[in-house]
């Protein structure tokens, strides 16, 4: 997916609502933000960018449009999801402030002026409309689950940009910062997350707003869109921290590792009863095969079918050569120091560490990164 954003110096405020089977909303949505723009500014446009609804949308749209409403619609066909539909929409706005809004209401078009007047008057170059400030609100109850869900979401994104509400989808930002934004990338509903990241705002603002109900029609928002967003994340934080959240997953991985170690010593020697020296072995083999498969896929994303076997013999030997490293950081410490051999499982504990950091820094550059597997 490629962008292009050009300058628009023209002042004024382009607000784009992303939709798909909102026809119910569309009309209310329309008038209610041109009566509230109009306090603001005369310069303004509404555009909806639609993904083939085909529910009437398209006509409703027209029949503003031809009664001097500023309201035009975009439909894509081509393409879907939220997110890419809001850059497309920013691709085609004319004005220097854009503004990004559902369009079922549960974002108040009373407050879009509040918003948009902060980078119109260059108090800020970013604003989110967001619930977790003080004198924001939620309608409605929520349960346990989807509060904790929406908390875990949120915190993940914490240390990629210090919002308090980064899975808002109400924000505006100044348009001259996109065309030198870092190429955008996303997936799923969090734009504001993507462009905050990636746009680099120098100066941010959260402002509270009521997050009402859905007016008509229903939500989008599905479990597939939550696997999305932890996607989505991943990309981010090996945007910001690549060597680091590879060496984190890379871990993770490992994790995962030893309990296929275990499970196969478990069914081999514990219950089937086979020899223990050779059940060690092809333990270890299971574990570092399926550790290679996930940190393929997961770690470092190597497209499929690329060189696998070759890559594979690289990682079991890069295993083998973070065991050696392993065995000599614990054999020396335990054998050099009198603390580490009265500590004998610290030694350990460093060893292991060795051995993960090497087996790491080989298997991104001598195997999965490596120019001879290109
Ligand atoms: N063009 C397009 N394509 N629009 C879409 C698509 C799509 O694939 N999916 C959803 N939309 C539009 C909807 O029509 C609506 O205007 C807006 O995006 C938000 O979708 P909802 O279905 O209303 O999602 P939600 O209410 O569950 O999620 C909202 O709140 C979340 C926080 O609780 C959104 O604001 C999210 O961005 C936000 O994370
Ligand atoms: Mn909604």
């Amino acid at each position: 997916m490629e962008f292009h954003f050009s300058d628009n110096d023209l002042n004024g405020v382009s607000i784009i609502v992303p939709t798909y089977q909102e026809a119910g909303n569309i009309e209310q949505l329309v008038t209610r933000l041109t009566k509230a723009m109009k306090a603001l500014t005369p310069n303004f446009e509404i555009i909806i960018v639609d993904d083939n609804s085909a529910d009437g949308s398209e006509e409703i749209v027209i029949t503003l449009a031809k009664q001097d409403l500023p309201v035009s619609i975009l439909i894509r066909t081509n393409e879907r999801g939220l997110s890419s539909a809001v850059l497309r929409g920013f691709e085609k706005a004319k004005y220097n402030t854009l503004v990004c809004m559902d369009a079922d209401l549960s974002h108040a078009p009373e407050d879009v002026p509040r918003l948009a007047a902060l980078i119109m008057q260059d108090e800020a170059d970013f604003v989110l409309g967001s619930r977790y400030v003080k004198g924001g609100k939620i309608a409605g109850k929520w349960g346990l689950f989807r509060y904790l869900n929406s908390w875990v979401a949120t915190a993940l994104a914490y240390p990629l940009v210090r919002l308090r509400d980064p899975m808002s989808g109400f924000f505006a930002i100044r348009q001259s910062l996109l065309p030198k934004a870092e190429p955008f990338n996303p997936i799923g509903y969090k734009i504001a997350l993507e462009v905050a990241v990636k746009a680099k705002p120098e100066r941010m603002q959260e402002i509270p707003i009521h997050f009402g109900l859905r007016e008509a029609g229903e939500s989008k928002l599905s479990l597939k869109e939550q696997l999305f967003y932890l996607q989505h994340l991943k990309r981010l934080y090996q945007h910001r921290w690549k060597t680091l959240s590879q060496f984190f997953l890379f871990c993770l991985v490992g994790t995962t590792g030893l309990v296929v170690d275990m499970g196969t010593m478990f069914v081999g020697y514990g219950l089937i009863g086979l020899s223990f020296r050779y059940m060690r072995f092809l333990a270890f083999l299971l574990a570092a095969t399926s550790n290679y498969q996930l940190n393929r896929m997961i770690t470092f994303e190597v497209k499929k079918g690329q060189h696998w076997l070759k890559q594979w013999v690289g990682f079991l030997a890069a295993s083998a050569i973070g065991f050696v490293g392993n065995w000599l950081v614990s054999v020396t410490l335990y054998d050099k120091t009198i603390f580490f051999h009265d500590h004998y499982l610290l030694a350990v504990i460093a060893g292991v560490m060795a051995g993960v950091v090497l087996n790491f820094f080989l298997s991104k550059f001598a195997v999965f990164e490596s120019r001879f597997f290109k």
